[in-house]
């Protein structure tokens, strides 16, 4: 099924005393999505390891030059340490190049701990060659009503830890309202509003997707995979909300639009730019 990639995290009230596991840190992901129709989600990548090669977070196309992904996904790294699959459903059929990024703006109030503002964007070095597989993703801004079904696509494996599959796959979601979600998890205040909600069937098996990864509604991006916990257990899984965090998306691209005019400015000095907030 999907993976999800979760931050480490012990939950401190007793309600919720279990570990969250982010991807990196470990194999457990659960069965349960189908491989994804070809063609079905042109905008997704996979975010790998420059050096490893290994896939490790989802994330979508926004721009020619720009890759949205969770905060927690880059958290600690330099741009330099990643790699963009672009154009495929099957990680082994790279037949397009792989872009790389020359800087990472996570979101600046970004918190980890609590979960928030866990988004950042990725600006690629190159910009990326649209094709019938590989396009970029409108951002959602409809406020979404309670029960719209969102796509949810990602690569995970297909038995607990199990190996990665190769083919893309996909899970159709329910978008649960933010006062329900919170409530669902006894008033957490890890769940805000600046997450959407999503739930699956339990009987499932489907509550992990890829961490960064893409949930589309009508064909147009409106949350990136966050956190979740142990889908049987029938709790909402909260995703960063592409309409909340519209204003921080717009600052960083439109500011490189006009970087972009000249092509020949000073190398930053440093690949880590932090966010404006908004
Ligand atoms: C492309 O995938 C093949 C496996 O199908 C792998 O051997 C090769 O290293 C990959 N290319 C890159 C650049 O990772
Ligand atoms: C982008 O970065 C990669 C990895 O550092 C490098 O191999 C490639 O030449 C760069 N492309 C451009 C256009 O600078
Ligand atoms: C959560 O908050 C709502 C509204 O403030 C309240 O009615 C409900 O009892 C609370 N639930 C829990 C589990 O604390």
């Amino acid at each position: 099924m999907l993976i999800f990639v979760l931050p480490l995290i012990l939950w401190s009230s007793c309600a919720f005393s279990q570990i969250l596991y982010p991807p990196q840190y470990t194999t457990n992901r659960i069965v349960g999505g189908e491989e994804a129709a070809e063609g079905i989600a042109p905008y997704q990548i996979s975010l790998q390891g420059a050096a490893s090669g290994l896939h490790s977070c989802g994330g979508a196309i926004i721009d020619e030059r720009w890759i949205i992904t969770a905060a927690h996904c880059t958290r600690g790294k330099e741009a330099s340490a990643f790699r963009v699959l672009t154009g495929t459903q099957d990680l082994d059929k790279n037949v397009t190049k792989y872009y790389y990024p020359d800087r990472i703006v996570e979101h600046c109030n970004y918190a980890p701990r609590r979960y928030m503002n866990d988004i950042a964007l990725l600006h690629l070095n190159e910009s990326i060659l649209f094709d019938d597989s590989t396009k970029p993703v409108e951002l959602d801004h409809e406020a979404l009503v309670p029960g719209s079904k969102l796509l949810l696509t990602g690569w995970g494996t297909l038995s607990l830890g199990g190996d990665v599959p190769k083919r893309l796959q996909s899970l159709e979601v329910t978008y649960v309202p933010y006062e329900q979600c919170r409530a669902a998890h006894d008033n957490s205040t890890r769940v805000d509003i600046g997450h959407v909600c999503t739930f699956n069937d339990k009987g499932r098996g489907a509550c992990h997707g890829d961490s960064g990864g893409p949930l589309v509604h009508n064909g147009k991006l409106v949350a990136l995979v966050n956190w979740g916990m142990p889908c049987a257990r029938g709790y909402p899984d909260a995703h960063a909300s592409i309409s909340y965090y519209h204003d921080f998306i717009r600052t960083h691209l439109s500011s490189s639009e006009t970087d972009g005019l000249d092509e020949n400015t000073e190398e930053m000095p440093s690949n880590r730019a932090k966010g404006h907030c908004n």
